[in-house]
């Protein structure tokens, strides 16, 4: 296997489960409150991608997760599944939104606070999501990944957290996940180098503490081993010849 590149007529319509991805996010931000429940966010995730977006929420049901959309909290590092725990003032939430339009997929997350969230947690997601764009402003034709993965690292390393390892951003199109894998850690000039036409997320997970990660019972839920918080934000991204154009762009964002 190797990397796809998209035409235009790819292009456009990863445009467009791009925005509608995005559009979940924005739909869903006013309802995320304390007292909440995560399988309630889910329930209004699901059927606003199936009813008003008629398309699908591509984690159902992929490889055996059963819900529609991924809710991490505190120290829950990805695929978090949506429960009946409900939400409480200080919590810190990522919600990661995978929408399938037509065949092609858009993805993105961002994180949420809970009512009256600490300087320090909020201060993780600022430099997570300075992360993530610092690493999209790499992203041009003969960049390569490493360069996107360095200055990731670079700026959490900087502030004294950890880049998770042991899950990465990737290639997306007509598959979820595609090659290749984009490490969010790295070296200038290392790894293979971007082309036009590539569509590729970038998702750092930042911890407060170490870097390592375990896996709940669950088989899906990631945590950190030391129980430290972590933080995410995603975007889907097109290599162009000059840089890239950001697929998943919510309202704010535009
Ligand atoms: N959306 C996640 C990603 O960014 C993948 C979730 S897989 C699931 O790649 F099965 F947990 F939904
Ligand atoms: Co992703
Ligand atoms: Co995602």
């Amino acid at each position: 296997m190797s990397i796809i590149i998209k035409t235009e007529i790819e292009i456009e319509k990863m445009r467009i489960a791009g925005r509608l991805a995005a559009d979940v996010l924005d739909m869903i931000a006013p309802h995320v409150t304390a007292g909440i429940t995560t399988n309630y966010l889910n329930d209004l995730c699901h059927d606003y991608i199936v009813n008003v977006q008629q398309a699908i929420p591509a984690p159902l049901d992929y490889r055996g997760f059963p819900k529609s959309i991924c809710t991490s909290i505190n120290h829950q590092v990805c695929h978090g599944i949506p429960s009946d725990k409900k939400l409480k003032s200080g919590d810190i939430l990522n919600i990661d939104i995978t929408v399938q339009k037509e065949g092609f997929h858009g993805d993105t997350s961002m994180m949420f606070f809970i009512g009256n969230v600490p300087q320090h947690a909020q201060r993780l997601c600022k430099i997570t999501h300075e992360a993530l764009f610092l690493g999209i402003e790499q992203i041009k034709a003969g960049a390569t990944l490493g360069d996107i993965g360095h200055a990731i690292q670079k700026h959490a390393e900087g502030h004294r957290y950890s880049v998770v390892r042991d899950f990465c951003g990737h290639g997306i199109g007509r598959d979820f996940h595609e090659e290749p894998q984009v490490l969010h850690y790295g070296k200038a000039g290392d790894g293979i180098a971007l082309e036009a036409g590539m569509i590729i997320t970038v998702e750092p997970m930042i911890n407060q503490g170490k870097h390592a990660t375990k896996s709940l019972g669950d088989g899906w839920t990631e945590v950190t081993k030391d129980h430290s918080l972590s933080a995410q934000y995603e975007h889907t991204i097109l290599v162009t010849e000059t840089g890239y154009e950001i697929l998943t762009l919510r309202q704010d964002e535009r």
